[in-house]
């Protein structure tokens, strides 16, 4: 891969593949056909279907403008033939073991080996761990396609960096990661990802220090997230108000600004079991990351013992406990539900018999019930023993202390997993992390 290849994908004599056209690919895939001619590929018929009608289920991206999105987009496998560079954006989540899943990885991969030519070049942007790209898909990619790495075709990696739900970090703000298995397509990479971004490309020394790079930044995330969700255990226990904490602690010119609450997601709740497993299985240990992933997996039980206790308490002497939860995806102003926490607790209360409401006007009901069997509700319904506010949408920003007030009883007790209504709240009971 060089200049010239860069030059015939610019004239539009080649074109680049997109595979997988979820939160991540999508935005390339736009991207990229600003100045491309571009392949956005998706095995997911409805998906394809909703994006050539201009639709994001996502609700990330508005598709309009110049483009045709009915060429753009499709879930024919066979126009992959005509890509000569292939750009991987599957999901990559973990198993019941917390192992990874590379299944939808592989999948795609036998899918671009079928079509691979001499000169082409695939780059992953899936998260993984690090080697997955020279030593899982590479093998795959030889296999099926008969050529080899390093001589027939190419590969890099570029993880992505989007920050869904929030739009002052969105694709073209976000310096992007590139890295090759060669100097040459190193610097061809580089240039093509200049065309997705304006905040630069960093080229990295080698694929598996850009794998890991992406593993870090969530690794940090979660051990930081780990940290307060223990200090937040502590403070309670000595009788601290946390959240009057963090707000003293914020005021210092290098305290990190992170908040306890609900790690979940397919980010931060995944990624570190990557590298767990990449140490593991030579026979090393990561301690931190480890009993980060302990400390922020325990906290849906944590919430959920808060819950049983307030509701076993005297102040609730009726049989029938109700408990809302406010927020169902799992981080604020997105509609996503994939590893929700607000979700996980639901199920487990619902599991001791509690009757459960769960609402988020960001969430599609049809698609949480599918995914989860959970029940969207669509508003407060009565008064509830316990309120769980779980999610920090903007949204809720509006509620005051009378929207709480009207669902609850005088002795009802209100969990605020998100602080933001620590000087809201008055005249109940309120606990937060
Ligand atoms: N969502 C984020 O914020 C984010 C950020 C950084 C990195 N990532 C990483 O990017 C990768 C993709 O995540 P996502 O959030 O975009 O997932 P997603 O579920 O939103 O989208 C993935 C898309 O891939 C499609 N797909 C699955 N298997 C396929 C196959 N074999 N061929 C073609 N299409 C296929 C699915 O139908 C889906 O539309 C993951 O590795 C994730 O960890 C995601």
């Amino acid at each position: 891969m060089d200049t010239k290849q860069l030059n015939r994908l610019l004239e539009k004599l080649d074109s680049i593949a997109v595979i997988g056209l979820g939160y991540t690919g999508l935005p390339l895939a736009l991207r990229l056909a600003e100045h491309f001619s571009v392949i956005g590929y998706d095995s997911d018929l409805i998906r394809i279907g909703q994006l050539q009608q201009g639709i994001d289920s996502n609700q990330e991206l508005a598709l309009s403008g110049s483009l045709n999105l009915s060429s753009l987009f499709t879930s024919d496998s066979s126009l992959l033939a005509n890509a000569n560079v292939f750009i991987i954006a599957v999901p990559t989540p973990v198993d019941q073991r917390k192992e990874p899943d590379l299944s939808y990885l592989k999948e795609a991969v036998e899918q671009v080996g079928k079509f691979l030519k001499p000169g082409d070049c695939v780059v992953v942007e899936s998260t993984v761990y690090p080697g997955c790209t020279e030593e899982f898909c590479a093998p795959i990619l030889e296999k099926i396609s008969g050529l080899k790495l390093g001589e027939d075709f190419a590969m890099g990696y570029s993880p992505e960096r989007i920050n869904p739900g929030d739009t002052v970090h969105h694709i073209g703000a976000v310096v992007k990661l590139v890295a090759a298995t060669d100097l040459d397509t190193l610097d061809f990479l580089t240039q093509l990802y200049q065309h997705v971004t304006e905040a630069g490309v960093h080229p990295c020394e080698g694929i598996r220090v850009a794998e890991a790079a992406k593993l870090t930044e969530n690794i940090q995330r979660d051990v930081n997230i780990a940290l307060l969700n223990e200090l937040s255990a502590v403070y309670e226990k000595l009788g601290i108000h946390p959240g009057h904490v963090w707000e003293a602690a914020a005021t210092k010119w290098n305290f990190l600004p992170f908040r306890p609450g609900l790690a979940g997601g397919h980010c931060i709740s995944v990624d570190p079991y990557y590298l767990l497993n990449s140490i593991n299985k030579i026979g090393g240990k990561a301690f931190i990351v480890e009993e980060a992933r302990r400390v922020n997996e325990g906290m849906v039980d944590r919430v959920a013992s808060q819950v049983i206790q307030h509701l076993q308490s005297k102040a609730e002497g009726v049989s029938k406990k109700r408990v809302l939860i406010v927020g169902a995806s799992f981080k604020p102003n997105v509609r996503d539900v994939r590893n929700s926490k607000p979700v996980e607790l639901a199920k487990l209360l619902i599991k001791e018999n509690i009757e459960v409401d769960i609402i988020d006007p960001l969430v599609d009901a049809k698609h949480l019930e599918h995914a989860s069997g959970v029940l969207l509700t669509d508003q407060p319904n009565g008064s509830y023993h316990v309120v769980v506010i779980a999610v920090n949408h903007t949204v809720y920003k509006e509620l005051g202390e009378s929207y709480f007030c009207d669902c609850t009883f005088s002795t009802s007790l209100i969990i605020d997993l998100t602080g933001a209504f620590k000087d809201v709240i008055r005249n109940r009971k309120y606990w937060t992390i």
